[in-house]
């Protein structure tokens, strides 16, 4: 049976062993994400813990072995699987000296790789579970970024309900910082040294949400092979993020109900009842009013949840964060890369501040982070024409003073990118989302030349 949010990493520099490795995960049921160097690794952004991580010891620049300790450093504390060629055996020495148990030699059989990795996510769930939510805890305040009175007004809700047990229910967009603040709540409450267990309602198979939130006893249903706590026994005496609580579904809700208003519930083929202190923080980018009127969510639980509730803003409704999220976002990735970017051009910070963002901050830093990796000097480079189409309504929105250069930017890179081709596939026109002869309307009212684009 496949491990619910079960997510393997894989460091190769080797495109053709990572890519067989990470079929091989995806075969059994996991999900995996491939990174070609240690620094990749360190620098994008994990959501989430892997369940662990399997890693090429002799990987140029930062090898395998100095990545791990890195980890080690900075408290993550992931199984870590080693993949060595039959010559790195000093290095296997070092590595087993730091902690590191599992090894397998190239080329790896795949039978016992698959083995080794489920070994190594069921035998620590729990730890895991525990570990991931410590390390990604180090979430105060001081690291929400913005200035704006939208985002204040977030943050002095949080000051005020963070010290009380209350029920939080966080309304948001996508990418908004759902979480973020969720962990701030938690941290500033008195549970802070206590767990952090987040649940994703939306991640997990309906039929495997229950054992999830509640546990299981060995035998329960098929494929219960051992005693297992749920998320609200973990979080016990600390905080349970209850994300996308919007998806769970309607069967399930009377019995979350109980659980979050008489902090009681039974293990799945169990009648004990387990009683339980937790503090519930919930989320949804859903309108939860409108599915109660769909009958789609219950209200009772509906007003048990939105005891006190914050709504966090889209980011296009606070663009003054937008360029210290960008200078955040930079200095960020500078450290983790050790990459020097010494500015950000002022036109591509305006591109930026009037984007839509329909994915709001995630998207923003998702952005920054490939342009960061793209950028080869110390000025970071928007490659504005590929990230299309958010920038290019940012493009539009600009004042108009630097908004014709801009324009003919964007415009100069997809014909470029197109070969110098307006109509069809792959052409300008369809890069830039506009229709073919709106692209040559511009391309004539600008002045731009062929030889800027072609040759
Ligand atoms: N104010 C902020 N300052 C710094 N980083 C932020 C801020 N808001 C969000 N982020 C970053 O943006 C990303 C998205 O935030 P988060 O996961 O909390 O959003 P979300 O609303 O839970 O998103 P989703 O709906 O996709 O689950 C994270 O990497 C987070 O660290
Ligand atoms: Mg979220």
């Amino acid at each position: 049976m496949p491990i619910p949010e079960t997510l393997v990493y894989v460091v190769d520099d080797d495109p053709s062993a990572r890519e067989g490795v990470a079929g091989l995960i995806r075969s059994a049921g996991l999900m995996a994400k491939t990174f070609a160097s240690g620094e990749e690794f360190l620098a994008a952004p994990q959501p989430k813990m892997p369940g662990c991580l399997v890693l090429d010891v002799d990987l140029p620049g930062l090898n395998g072995l100095d990545l791990q300790q890195k980890l080690v450093k900075s408290g993550v504390q992931v199984p870590i699987i080693f993949l060595t060629g039959h010559g790195d055996i000093p290095m296997t020495v070092r590595a087993v000296k730091a902690g590191a148990v599992n090894f397998l030699t190239k080329p790896v059989d795949d039978e016992a790789l698959l083995n080794t990795i489920r070994q190594c996510i069921t035998s620590d769930q729990e730890t895991q579970l525990r570990l991931g939510s410590d390390i990604q805890s180090a979430c105060s305040l001081e690291d929400i970024v913005g200035e704006s009175n939208a985002l204040h007004k977030v943050l002095e809700q949080v000051a005020i309900v963070a010290p009380t047990d209350s029920t939080v229910l966080l309304h948001g967009e996508t990418g908004t910082g759902k979480e973020v603040i969720a962990r701030a709540i938690h941290n500033l409450s008195s549970r802070r040294d206590r767990m952090f267990v987040r649940m994703n309602c939306a991640a997990i198979p309906a039929g495997l949400l229950e054992s999830e939130l509640f546990g299981h006893e060995k035998g329960a249903f098929t494929g219960a092979l051992m005693q297992k706590k749920g998320r609200f026994e973990l979080a016990d005496h600390g905080s349970l993020f209850l994300d996308e609580i919007g998806d769970i579904s309607l069967e399930l809700q009377p019995k979350l109900l109980r659980a979050v208003q008489e902090q009681e519930f039974e293990r799945l083929g169990s009648a004990r009842t387990i009683h339980v202190d937790v503090r519930i923080i919930a989320a949804t980018h859903r309108d939860l009013s409108a599915m109660i009127r769909e009958g789609k969510f219950r209200e009772d639980l509906f007003y048990r949840l939105n005891v006190f509730p914050i709504e966090i803003p889209p980011l296009r409704e606070r663009r003054e964060d937008i360029p210290l999220l960008v200078n955040h976002f930079v200095s960020k990735l500078s450290r983790r890369m050790g990459k020097k970017i010494a500015s950000i051009p002022r036109q591509a910070m305006e591109v930026l501040a009037n984007a839509p963002w329909p994915g709001n901050v995630r998207e923003l830093q998702n952005v920054i982070e490939r342009a960061f990796i793209l950028t080869r000097g110390e000025e970071l480079e928007l490659p504005i024409a590929e990230l299309h189409p958010t920038l290019e309504r940012g493009v539009a929105r600009c004042s108009t003073s630097s908004f014709r250069q801009a324009e003919c930017t964007v415009i100069i890179e997809a014909l470029r990118a197109a070969s110098g081709r307006i109509a069809g596939k792959g052409g300008a026109a369809e890069r830039l989302g506009l229709k073919r002869t709106t692209l040559q309307n511009k391309i004539r009212r600008l002045g731009i030349p062929r030889a800027s684009y072609q040759g």
